[in-house]
Order: structure tokens, then C-alpha cells, then sequence
């Protein structure tokens, strides 16, 4: 015959499995959605990309810096405009990487047109096209493309054009870059 404080020991051990069980499940469902959908952007990862446009990918000489197609360079090609584009973030990577056929989009992959992975096509195929892709500034790597693809999604990508409130946003703080824009 089991006694009342047996009884009840038992129960607070059951009842200390059932929390138990429930952390663990909760924890498996967190660290499950973790592996399924994209980590969050971090502010460093969107600096790093806006870097990686403005420098080394030297996007906005053609794009400009607000990816609005005002080019920084007037010796440049006219880049789309970038707010207005309706590419999805595969689109965005995979236009760097492989620029665009028949225009003045560069390719940023060093293999892009080696071994097919740019549309099957090799560079005796872009021969035949009557725009020819201008070399890129620089080659970049897969990182450094999902860097910017992430930056232009933050801040380009959809965003309208750009005015005021959100050049501060875009710079941090008010800048001379934003004098141009009426408050
Ligand atoms: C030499 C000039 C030049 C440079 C440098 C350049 N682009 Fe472009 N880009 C263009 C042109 C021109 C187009 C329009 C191509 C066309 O006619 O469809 C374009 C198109 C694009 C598009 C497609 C937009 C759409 O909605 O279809 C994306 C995305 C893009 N560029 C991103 C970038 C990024 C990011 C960089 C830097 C890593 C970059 N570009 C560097 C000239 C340039």
C-alpha cells in the first residue's frame, strides 16, 4: 500500500517529466525551423553587402548608390534601376553571378561562363550576342554575392524611390548625400 507522501512524490516526479518532455519538444521545433528557413540579417551582414557594392562590385557606377540607375559614373553603362526590379533573391544572386546576356550587366562569378552553370552557355556562346558583357570590376565570391543580394533586399530591392527619410535610413544618419531630397 502506498502512503500519501509516496503518492505524492511520484506525482512531482511525473509532473517534472512532463516539463521535461515539453522543453525538449519545444526545443526540436525551434532548432527545426532554425534549419529551414534563412537566418535573420544581421546589420553587419547589410553593411558588408552595401561595402561589397559599393567598392568592390562597383554596382553603383552603373546602378548608383541608391540602385535608383542614377550611375556614379557618367562614363558608364546605364544600370537598371534596382528599386524597381522584380527579381526575387535567387533572381538578384543569380544575375550577378551571370550577368545578363546580350547587355552591359557584367558576370561577378570568376567560372561563370566555364562549365554551363550560367544558362548551359559557354564564352564561345556569347560570341553570337551583339552586346557584349563588359568584364567585371572584380570577380566575387559566392559569399560576397549573397552578401549584396541581402544588402539590395534590406534596402533596394521594392523599396520605391528614394527620398528623405529613407536616405537617412539608408546612410544611418543625414548625410550630404541627403541634402539632395526635400525633407
Ligand atoms: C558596367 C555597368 C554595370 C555594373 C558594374 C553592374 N551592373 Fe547591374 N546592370 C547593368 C545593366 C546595363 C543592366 C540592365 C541589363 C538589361 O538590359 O537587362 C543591369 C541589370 C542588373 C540587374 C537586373 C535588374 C532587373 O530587374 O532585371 C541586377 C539585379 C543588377 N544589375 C545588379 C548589379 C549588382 C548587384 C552589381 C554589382 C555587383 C551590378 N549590377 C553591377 C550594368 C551594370
Amino acid at each position: 500500500m502506498t502512503s500519501t507522501r509516496e503518492q505524492w512524490m511520484w506525482r512531482r516526479f511525473l509532473s517534472g517529466v512532463a516539463v521535461a518532455v515539453a522543453i525538449t519538444a519545444a526545443a526540436f521545433v525551434v532548432g527545426g525551423a532554425q534549419g529551414q528557413e534563412p537566418q535573420p540579417l544581421s546589420a553587419s551582414d547589410i553593411a558588408d553587402g552595401m561595402r561589397l557594392y559599393q567598392q568592390k562590385g562597383n554596382c553603383q557606377a552603373c546602378h548608383g548608390w541608391a540602385g535608383d540607375g542614377r550611375k556614379t559614373d557618367s562614363q558608364m553603362p546605364d544600370g537598371a534601376n534596382l528599386r524597381d526590379t522584380k527579381l526575387n533573391r535567387s533572381g538578384l544572386v543569380m544575375t550577378i553571378k551571370c550577368g545578363r546576356l546580350n547587355s552591359q550587366m557584367p558576370a561577378f562569378d570568376k567560372f561563370a561562363y566555364t562549365d554551363g552553370r550560367c544558362y548551359g552557355k559557354t564564352q564561345a556562346d556569347l560570341k553570337s550576342y551583339a552586346t557584349r558583357m563588359p568584364d567585371p570590376p572584380a570577380t566575387l565570391q559566392q559569399r560576397e554575392i549573397d552578401l549584396i543580394a541581402d544588402f539590395l533586399i534590406a534596402k533596394i530591392a521594392g523599396k520605391g524611390p528614394m527620398d528623405h527619410a529613407k536616405c537617412v535610413e539608408f546612410w544611418g544618419s543625414e548625410t550630404d548625400a541627403c541634402k539632395e531630397f526635400p525633407k
